[in-house]
């Protein structure tokens, strides 16, 4: 198959105030310091890596006392029905929410829909093709994608999160094509309930299937432009495996912000309008 690259324009933070100072999913550790220089280090690499791919990154400034907000992922939802912001699910990240909601009507992004039920973004919000998929069990609850589906005039296909691991829809799902007309997705099993995977087979017959070993380092946690992958570098298995399907895998290290519990996909949320 001869895969297409789509130029995706996003929304990038860097991690200048980034920390591990509370534990909020299983990946952080508070006992174990971060290192912020080599944290900006490899951020540059990833903004430089997709720079070169021909994606566009705008940049929010971060705030002291926000050291999530490096995953811009969970700031909100753009989408060409609409913007949602983010409210989160844990009072540490909420001082988030007004940054993100400005920096969007700033860049004429509005008008911005602050919701009621708690919703973190396109971490647990992902579209592939006419399909918005949506994850609840752990911070988005199932009570808003009832409040997006109205507010966005969109169905959306809700997936049930069982593994704590995998707390975001996008560390359990990758959108590899976002085409309406091929969508196509990667995704663990292990991370959704019974029923949710019923549903994912139903909408992707054929896609992707990984392992325990590919999501175990948040492999799934990636970003696809319908040709390229970029990827965590230790998901070596799953960059295998896209190459046997004709995609391009492109290994980044982010192992600092790895300790976040993030990986690639966090870092960026796609402006979709
Ligand atoms: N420490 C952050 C949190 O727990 C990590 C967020 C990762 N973002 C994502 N889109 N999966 O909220």
């Amino acid at each position: 198959m001869n895969r297409t690259a789509r130029p995706l324009r996003l929304l990038m933070c860097r991690p200048e105030h980034f920390a591990v100072s509370y534990e909020i999913n299983p990946w952080m550790d508070r006992a174990r310091p971060v290192d912020v220089g080599r944290a900006l280090a490899q951020w540059e690499e990833l903004r430089r890596t997709l720079q070169e791919l021909g994606h566009t990154v705008e940049v929010v400034e971060g705030r002291p006392g926000l050291p999530d907000m490096v995953y811009t992922a969970n700031g909100g939802l753009v989408t060409p029905w609409g913007t949602v912001g983010a409210r989160f699910a844990h009072a540490e990240r909420a001082g988030e929410e007004e940054l993100f909601d400005a920096w969007f009507a700033r860049a004429g992004l509005g008008p911005v829909h602050r919701p009621v039920e708690v919703d973190e973004g396109e971490g647990d919000v992902l579209t592939a093709g006419e399909h918005l998929l949506a994850g609840h069990g752990f911070r988005t609850t199932r009570a808003a994608h009832d409040e997006l589906a109205r507010v966005l005039g969109r169905p959306v296909t809700s997936l049930r999160l069982v593994d704590p691991r995998f707390y975001h829809l996008d560390t359990a799902l990758t959108v590899l094509d976002d085409d309406p007309a091929h969508p196509d997705v990667a995704y663990f099993p292990g991370a959704f309930d019974e029923p949710s995977r019923a549903v994912l087979r139903g909408l992707f017959p054929g896609a992707l299937v990984t392992d325990e070993a590919t999501a175990g380092v948040l492999g799934m946690n990636a970003i696809g432009d319908g040709r390229h992958v970029v990827l965590s570098a230790r998901a070596t298995g799953y960059a295998q495996a896209l190459r046997d399907r004709g995609y391009e895998p492109v290994p980044v290290d982010l192992s600092e912000l790895l300790r976040g519990g993030g990986g690639p996909k966090c870092c960026v949320l796609v402006l979709r309008r």
